[in-house]
């Protein structure tokens, strides 16, 4: 299966630089019809109205997630997952802080990839979205409903978490795979001792049906190649997951010559449920770990993170006819099943091919013994018995697959950036549109299910240019929407992503638009500093803690002026705003506080520590423009010498 690799590299760079050249592909934006005005009305939204589709964007390097409207495009809200976020104060309040412990202590930052929304019976139920965090091997669950990062588990003996955060058609477990294998359990080896020592972790995550909750249930430990992207069977093939892989050389290094050794690498065809069968059978090996599970608690409005000790390790060897290795042309990237669960697409990123498997054909090879070899005692399966076709794309570099639901597949192109649209079965080329420039990942509502809303193909461009005014060396990534209700795809809109978008999902508005929270109700508020009613407010001294217990509502903090705090001083402003009408947050900031402002939601309390360093009278305010008189939303702390003798005394409402 050796082949030159030396030509194609050739031919793809230069392919890239004609691709990265300008408006060069058969169309300029101009004449694609974005000005026309029938596309203008397909993605206008009127004052006031709503949006058909919530789509959550994967921010990237942001950390976090992004909520947009489609087909405005219009930006609703950054929800902060992996990242601290001033704007709301999400990791810099004490209650949020924890969401972001990992084994290596605070990690505030990293790099968010696939977000994938809850499923029930295949079909997209809109309770949460699921999203990994890259760099530091994490699994996030946002909520539906609050639009808040609920929980956070750390996935152990992985490293790069990028096949990951895909969900099963019941949301029976959400699969973290690990993109670089390293030494399990970690240990002190020479990097060239990586071959047949280095392992790949593939983190099975149950998620609690009522809750939502998390836990690994089973990591497989799987040979040591590279993890790129997975997907989860579905149908028929529910049961199955499906994970491309590159680097089945196993090099160490140059990994863009070496690792484009093998004219094929792998899928590897999961049978999760066989291997939870043998799990629940007491198979597998329980392994010394170390590894964060931050939950926030609705109620407490508080985040606790705990250390896990054990993982549940199972070696693929002790379940021989789980694990299958479907070969799979040139460095697959994306690994996407269509809505019927019957195919598997591999996107050889050095091809021009899709290779499309059949899991039908699939069974019947694996019935039949039709192997070509074995990898690590895994059975290769053999290539023309289990492939359905492949699709003559005449494009270069392909990514990802997305479906809609009239049996069509769309396919992006990063090299010759465009999206293609072929048939499923008959692998026929119907259309090709350009995308400005290099697309990455694209969407269809519902694409990564059953039943998927087949309105609109979402683009996320890698490269922006000369799509929007300059704004210094960097532009925001755009997207770009297309109408795909007809034959032909129609380019109808661009609009600026944040961060770098690495895949998205959406849902109909419907599905969840009515059960959005409006507000935390006061009377279930069972945070420990929180105070009821304006008169309960207080400040109390424990050596040189001070907790000041301080309510808040248009347009008053209380206490709101308060003295006897000293240089040396750890304060904490525990503060519970007492609004209770939707869309009325208050915000606190305190000026030399080593951390961000904070940003209180109606029924929630919410702590900012603050040491003060210099004697004086120092002011604090609302930084929300919460009334008529907002401005007047402050007060003042005097700040004594260490040594002052000073009492606590602070001012309640009137006084
Ligand atoms: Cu409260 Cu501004």
């Amino acid at each position: 299966m050796k082949t030159s690799i030396k030509f194609s590299i050739a031919a793809l760079s230069a392919a890239f630089f004609l691709g990265s050249c300008g408006n060069n592909n058969g169309e300029s934006s101009g004449s694609n019809g974005a000005l026309r005005s029938s596309n203008a009305e397909k993605v206008y939204v009127a004052p006031g109205e709503y949006d058909e589709f919530y789509a959550f964007m994967s921010g990237g390097y942001s950390g976090n997630l992004t909520v947009y409207g489609l087909p405005s495009g219009r930006m609703f809200k950054e929800i902060p997952v992996f990242s601290q976020f001033p704007t709301t104060g999400y990791g810099y309040s004490e209650e949020t802080k924890p969401m972001l412990n990992t084994s290596f202590g605070m990690v505030p930052w990293d790099d968010a990839h696939h977000p994938d929304i809850s499923q029930t019976d295949g079909v997209l139920d809109g309770r949460w979205v699921f999203i990994n965090g890259n760099n530091t091997p994490r699994i996030a669950r946002i909520s539906l409903k609050t639009f808040e990062t609920e929980e956070i588990i750390e996935v152990p003996n992985s490293a790069g978490n990028h096949s990951s955060s895909f969900i099963t058609e019941n949301t029976e477990y959400v699969v973290a795979g690990t993109r670089f294998s390293v030494p399990v359990p970690q240990a002190d080896l020479p990097i060239d001792q990586y071959k047949g020592n280095f392992k790949g972790a593939l983190s099975f995550i149950s998620v609690d049906k009522e809750s939502g909750r998390m836990d690994i249930k089973f990591q497989i430990l799987m040979p040591g190649f590279n993890y790129d992207l997975s997907h989860p069977g579905r149908g028929e093939s529910h049961g199955w997951f499906f994970f491309t892989t590159y680097n089945t050389e196993e090099a160490n290094s140059l990994l863009e010559v070496n690792a484009s050794q093998n004219d094929k690498d792998f899928i590897a065809a999961i049978n999760w449920k066989k291997i939870e069968e043998y799990v629940n059978n007491g198979g597998g090996t329980k392994m010394p770990a170390n590894y964060a599970h931050n939950v926030y608690d609705e109620h407490t409005h508080t985040a606790t993170s705990t250390m896990k000790k054990e993982v549940l390790t199972v070696n693929p060897a002790e379940i021989p006819g789980a694990i299958y290795f479907l070969p799979t042309p040139k460095s697959p990237h994306g690994c996407d099943v269509d809505p019927s669960g019957e195919y598997i697409i591999g996107n050889g990123k050095l091809s021009a091919d899709l290779t499309v498997h059949s899991f039908t054909k699939m069974l019947d090879a694996i019935e039949n013994k039709k192997f070509d070899g074995e990898a690590y005692g895994i059975p290769i399966l053999n290539y023309e018995d289990v492939l359905a076709g492949s699709v003559k794309s005449g494009g270069l570099g392909p990514l990802h697959t997305e479906f809609d639901d009239q049996g069509n597949a769309y396919t992006t192109f990063f090299i010759s950036s465009e999206v293609v649209k072929w048939k499923i079965g008959t692998w026929e080329v119907i259309d090709r549109k350009p995308t400005f420039y290099s697309v990455g990942h694209l969407m269809i509502p519902g694409g990564n299910s059953r039943k998927p809303f087949g309105k609109y193909v979402v683009a996320m461009n890698k490269i922006t240019k000369d799509r929007y005014l300059p704004t210094g060396p960097e532009l925001e990534h755009s997207a770009q929407l297309y109408d795909i209700t007809g034959e032909k795809m129609e380019l109808i809109y661009d609009f600026p992503t944040h961060g770098e978008p690495h895949y998205a999902a959406a849902i109909p508005a419907d599905l969840i638009r009515d059960k959005s929270q409006k507000i935390y109700r006061l009377d279930e508020n069972k945070h420990p500093y929180a105070v009821m009613s304006p008169d309960q407010a207080k400040v109390t001294r424990n050596g040189n803690e001070v907790h000041i217990y301080m309510s808040m509502i248009r347009s008053h903090f209380t206490p709101d002026n308060i003295e006897g705090i000293k240089v040396g001083d750890k304060v904490y402003f525990h503060i519970t705003n007492h609004e209770q009408d939707f869309d009325v947050p208050h915000g606190f900031a305190m000026i030399g506080a080593n951390n961000s402002e904070l940003l209180i939601m109606p029924g929630q309390t919410k702590t900012l520590t603050w040491e003060p360093k210099q004697v004086g009278v120092w002011p604090f305010y609302c930084t929300d423009f919460c009334s008529a008189l907002h401005q007047e939303m402050q007060g003042y702390i005097r700040v004594s010498p260490k040594n002052s003798t000073l009492d606590l005394t602070w001012t309640l409402d009137g006084e």
